[in-house]
């Protein structure tokens, strides 16, 4: 049975490195998973791999039932997968709506009065609207972290993945911006959030996946996951007999 994300045995080693090792689950249509794992671990790469920026060196990635892995990332995203990215990418020297009007021009085939009209609908979700002719590079942390998000959403995509998206921001900052992806998750996208900030995380995903030297460890509920002893040892560094 494949899954709406399917990764089969996902591998990819850079030299001595191995960033996936036989990287195996499913994504269901309207799930939430969480990813957590060091530093290091093939998390992002994983991402790289999902949406075509990296090539496995072997396995399979399917989506939304098609085998998408010789699919170039270009394909990828307009067949409904968007991600942020992990240090933000915007274009600095543009303003938040005109960084909106790229993604959903080159990324969601929109364009004149329609892709205006989405892009709007998009910053109003993402709590930006105030901040549409600001330029990029003088937005907060938190209004970078938006404007990734917005980027990712202006793709209309099915399947959005977030790359520590809530890491460096206040308590209050990150309470704003859970309260957003819950409401982005509550809206039938289908989510999965790299994230560091596990009370962030844990508040929104359904299911958890621990990864450790591009190896998958552990799967399953999120707060049962947590106080497994493969996570207290590998993750919190606590040993697992102490
Ligand atoms: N293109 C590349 N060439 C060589 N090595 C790479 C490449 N991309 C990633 N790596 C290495 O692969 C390993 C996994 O990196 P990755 O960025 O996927 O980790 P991560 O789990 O996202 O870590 P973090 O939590 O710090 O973001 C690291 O050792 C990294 O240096
Ligand atoms: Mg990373």
């Amino acid at each position: 049975m494949t899954a709406f994300l399917q990764l089969d045995q996902v591998t990819k080693s850079f030299g001595a490195v191995t960033v996936a090792d036989e990287l195996t689950y499913g994504v269901e249509a309207g799930e939430a998973l969480g990813v957590i794992g060091p530093n290091g671990a093939g998390k992002t790469s994983m991402f790289n791999l999902i949406t075509g920026t990296l090539q496995p060196n072997s396995g399979k990635v399917h989506f939304n039932g098609q085998d998408v892995t010789s699919m170039n990332a270009a394909k990828r995203c307009r067949s409904g997968m968007a991600r942020s990215f992990q240090v933000p990418q915007p274009f600095s020297g543009m303003t938040v709506f005109e960084n909106a009007m790229v993604a959903a021009t080159q990324a969601a085939g929109l364009s004149g009065h329609e892709a205006e009209k989405f892009c709007l609908e998009v910053l109003e979700q993402t709590e930006l609207l105030d901040r549409a002719n600001t330029l990029a590079g003088g937005l907060t942390l938190l209004g970078r972290k938006r404007l990734e998000l917005t980027r990712a959403l202006c793709a209309r995509p099915k399947l959005l993945m977030l790359d520590e998206i809530a890491g460096g921001l206040t308590e209050a900052e990150c309470a704003s911006l859970v309260k957003t992806i819950k409401d982005i998750h509550a809206s039938g996208v289908t989510i999965i959030w790299i994230e560091h900030v596990v009370h962030a995380l844990l508040a929104v995903v359904d299911r958890l996946i621990v990864i450790d030297f591009g190896k998958k460890i552990a799967e399953g509920e999120p707060h049962a996951i947590m106080k497994s002893p493969e996570v207290q040892e590998i993750y919190l560094g606590i040993e697992a007999d102490a």
